[in-house]
């Protein structure tokens, strides 16, 4: 339950509120750097505020600082949000069950992130395209407010420019000089191309997106088992122990946060355990 000291050896401004830090341990045991799964997450403290989850938003075949995207909406992330470089952070983890990225072999997979969403899904997209022979179509469909708050452009640009990944980017509202799509995420699975039968969605965003997402998927013929989720609920221990994140016998932090969501229909029609 300790956290281990981290420095911010990188700052960046993503969009209005959110920011990535690059965190780097003090001290790394006989293992080396941290190493995590797509979708595991991390307990970030600042000093004096509180500690947060936060899932890890970087290349996990990448040894190095361990990359966190936050956005600023209350007290510890607006916290996390304003530290400079050096600045030291408490960090516990990894924790967390991430995207099934073995299920996912050979078969087309459709990732769908909304808004912040994307930062979770972003290791598995490096996953993805690392390993590009193992799957499928592979389709990313990204969706935002508006133009400004679309996340790692420079690399969506990158991936959009590859002949073997299917990169769509909506945004809900769009301004004088946006020639892309305008609409909400769930507009774009229609016009995908991916085999309903043999796909795989990972999804991630607010839970409203998430709920819409899955109705769009399930019209498109992607049956319940082959849809994942990560779920965000209220932690403290991050462990199974506390029982912050409970809803019957299951533990988000433990048993998720990704999840199947045929196992978690229920927790996602309730705003809050
Ligand atoms: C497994 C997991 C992974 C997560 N990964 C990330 C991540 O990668 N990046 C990230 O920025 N956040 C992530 N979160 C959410 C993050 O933990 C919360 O935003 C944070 O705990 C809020 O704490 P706070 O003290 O800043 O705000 P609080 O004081 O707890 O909340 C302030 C206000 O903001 C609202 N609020 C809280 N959380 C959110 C939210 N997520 N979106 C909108 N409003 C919210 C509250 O309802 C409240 O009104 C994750 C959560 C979980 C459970
Ligand atoms: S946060 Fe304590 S049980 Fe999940």
């Amino acid at each position: 339950m300790t956290p281990r000291i981290a420095r911010v050896r990188r700052r960046q401004q993503d969009a209005p509120f959110v920011v990535t830090l690059d965190l780097e341990e003090e001290e790394t045991g006989a293992e080396g750097p941290m190493r995590f799964a797509p979708g595991q997450f991390n307990m970030l403290t600042v000093f004096g505020v509180g500690e947060v989850p936060i899932s890890m938003s970087g290349d996990p075949a990448k040894p190095g600082p361990v990359i966190h995207t936050i956005r600023a909406v209350g007290a510890v992330s607006n916290a996390l949000a304003a530290l400079r470089s050096g600045d030291p952070v408490g960090l516990r983890g990894p924790f967390g069950v991430g995207w099934p990225m073995d299920e996912a072999a050979g078969k087309d997979v459709v990732v769908l992130a909304g808004g912040l969403g994307l930062a979770p899904l972003r290791p598995a997209l490096y996953r993805l395209l690392a390993e590009r022979e193992r799957y499928g179509e592979v389709t990313l469909l990204y969706g935002t407010r508006s133009p400004d708050d679309i996340l790692f452009r420079r690399e969506l640009e990158r991936w959009s420019a590859r002949l073997d990944v299917d990169v769509e980017v909506t945004v809900d509202h769009a301004v004088s000089d946006w020639h892309g799509h305008v609409g909400v995420v769930t507009t774009l699975i229609p016009h995908a191309a991916f085999d309903p039968a043999g796909t795989i969605a990972f999804v991630c965003g607010p839970e409203v997106m998430m709920r819409f997402a899955i109705a769009a998927l399930r019209a498109a013929g992607v049956a319940e088992e082959a849809i994942y989720l990560s779920m965000e609920r209220n932690m403290k221990c991050a462990i199974g122990l506390c029982g912050h994140c409970q809803f019957g016998t299951t533990f988000v932090c433990r048993d998720g946060p990704v999840f199947r969501y045929d196992r978690v229909r229920d927790l996602l029609a309730l705003k809050e355990v």
